[in-house]
């Protein structure tokens, strides 16, 4: 059977914005990288050849790699880094994904700049759940840092304060006209009148949930993180880390305008410093007379405090549930979690006051180990990893008030997996808490899960379950916990191997908010892992 097979040249090159040049980790000298894209089912190879100067991983975010978790790429936990000077070649196996995912780098902050959209289609003979349209337009925000990342990553892990900021905010790697020297490269995009497009949009930043609009022109939701939705119609949008929303857009204005993209900062805790920049772009119309243009019309954007505005656009993500695309809930549940959010304090030799900050999930604060945790599990290595990552917080208060026990504060650090048996249907709470009090882009390696329930303050597990919705639940990677607030999801445990679980904010994911499953095998050939690559590299 013929493949596609892409070649990923990874290296630094030099790239200016806003004024200043840097050098930078991008693939094949391109910011965003390239696009893939497939069609419904296929199988693509990818060979990255490592010509920078650190070690890398490539990730494919949203493909579930049924059985496939040797090239799955978050470095550590499926795999040793592809060092410089080294290549290693990736197998990634679509299944029932469709619509819009992504790549991106898994070691530490390189995901910055190394980065692009995959793109499935329908298979062919088979439709849209909607009119075909004229033409796909990725949109790939990002952020922008002055600095070097490893150098942010590197401050992060040492002090015992926040994290710089990012300096712009990018669509299409470029910050747009409001930017200083930027006004030349701003990226545009010419329609046609009368034409339908579907808009891709990619969440890469490491930092900001982001909201974005389109001046004068409603976006029809459709799709989300490789799964249809049922359309909605919206001024803009709110889109977290992770993930990627599909919106179709009719080019139904007046041909005599240009029209701003604009993307700009959700912040929900308001009590940080955030990158409060706006990164604009063009829409304009092909057959427009080449006439000076007027000012471009600006689009409605809520303001970066407007929680209400980001949770009324989440609240209305419904999967299709049609009789092509199905959704099946699991209604019973073999293991129950309630994995609390933190940020805390770790206690470190190395670090500037003793300590330093740090994240955690259900009070673990994840320590990447020195070799991967599929490996470790595969030929039964001990002393990587310990089996006991928690099914509920060690102890129970207030989680959404600010009186927390200070001992909640302090966290520990350690390497806690959940081991989980083949098929078994599991259902995850994640509880914001006064400790972290913003929100969270909780992403699920492996696996798309139903999003059954959303909520403010503490979940209440006598009367929140009743109010689930089993019936048309979004299937997501990526979902947005909300601040001071949970989010209720299920999955069937039905692909084996070793699947990442974290926070998509990267500065939270270096910290420890994350684990992971080990998801056992069956007894038939399909619930057993792929064989292992001879090839895979090694630390
Ligand atoms: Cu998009 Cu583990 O990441
Ligand atoms: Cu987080």
């Amino acid at each position: 059977r013929h493949m596609k097979v892409y070649d990923f040249y990874v290296k630094e090159n030099n790239y200016t914005r806003i004024c200043e040049q840097k050098s930078m980790l991008t693939v094949n000298g391109q910011f965003p990288g390239p696009t893939i894209t497939a069609q419904k089912g296929e199988v693509f190879i990818v060979n990255v050849y490592n010509q920078g100067n650190k070690p890398i991983t490539i990730h494919w975010h949203g493909v579930d790699q049924p059985r496939n978790p040797w090239h799955d790429g978050p470095e550590f936990i499926t795999q040793c880094p592809i060092n410089p000077g080294a290549n290693f070649t990736y197998t990634v196996v679509l299944s029932e994904e469709e619509g819009t995912l992504w790549w991106h780098a898994h070691t530490e902050f390189d995901r910055a700049s190394v980065h692009g959209a995959i793109i499935i289609h329908p298979k062919h003979g088979t439709d849209y759940p909607f009119k075909k349209p004229h033409k796909d337009i990725p949109i790939i925000l990002g952020e922008w840092w002055k600095a070097n990342v490893s150098h942010i990553l590197e401050e992060a892990l040492r002090t015992g304060s926040g994290i710089n900021i990012s300096d712009a905010t990018t669509i299409n790697g470029q910050p747009g006209d409001l930017f200083p020297c930027s006004e030349e490269n701003t990226f545009k995009v010419s329609v046609k009148s009368g034409k339908t497009y579907l808009l891709r949009i990619i969440n890469a930043g490491l930092t900001n949930d982001l909201f974005f609009g389109v001046a004068e022109h409603l976006l029809t939701i459709v799709g989300t993180e490789g799964r249809y939705l049922k359309p909605f119609t919206v001024e803009n949008i709110m889109i977290s880390p992770g993930q990627t929303m599909d919106a179709l857009l009719q080019a139904d204005r007046s041909s005599n305008s240009s029209y701003y993209m604009a993307s700009r900062t959700f912040a929900s805790r308001t009590n940080l410093v955030y990158n409060n920049s706006t990164a604009t772009a063009i829409l304009e119309y092909m057959d427009a007379p080449p006439i000076a243009r007027s000012e471009p019309y600006f689009p409605n954007l809520p303001a970066s405090d407007n929680i209400t505005a980001a949770t009324e656009y989440t609240s209305q993500l419904r999967s299709l549930a049609s009789k092509d695309h199905p959704v099946d809930v699991p209604t019973h549940v073999d293991e129950h979690m309630l994995i609390t959010l933190a940020t805390n304090i770790l206690p470190c030799q190395s670090c500037e006051n003793g300590n330093r900050l740090a994240a955690s999930l259900n009070n673990v604060s994840f320590d990447n180990p020195q070799t991967d945790i599929l490996d470790a599990y595969y030929y039964s290595i001990t002393g990587v990893f310990e089996k006991d990552f928690p099914k509920k917080p060690p102890f129970f208060f207030n989680f959404t008030n600010d009186s927390y026990s200070k001992e909640f504060r302090l966290t520990k650090a350690g390497t806690k997996v959940k081991v989980l048996n083949y098929s078994s249907v599991v259902e995850v709470v994640f509880q914001d808490t006064a400790m972290s009090n913003e929100t969270h882009p909780m992403h699920l390696h492996g696996f798309a899960f139903y999003v059954v329930g959303m909520g403010v303050g503490n979940f209440d597990k006598t009367k929140d379950p009743s109010k689930y919705n089993l019936v048309d639940p979004p299937y997501q990677n990526t979902v947005t916990v909300p601040k001071l607030g949970w989010t209720a999801m299920r999955f069937r445990a039905t692909n084996p191997g070793v699947w990442f679980m974290h926070c998509h904010f990267d500065r939270h994911t270096v910290w420890g908010m994350s684990t992971m499953f080990i998801v056992k095998e069956g007894n038939t050939p399909e619930s057993r892992m792929r064989p292992r690559p001879s090839n895979m590299p090694k630390c």
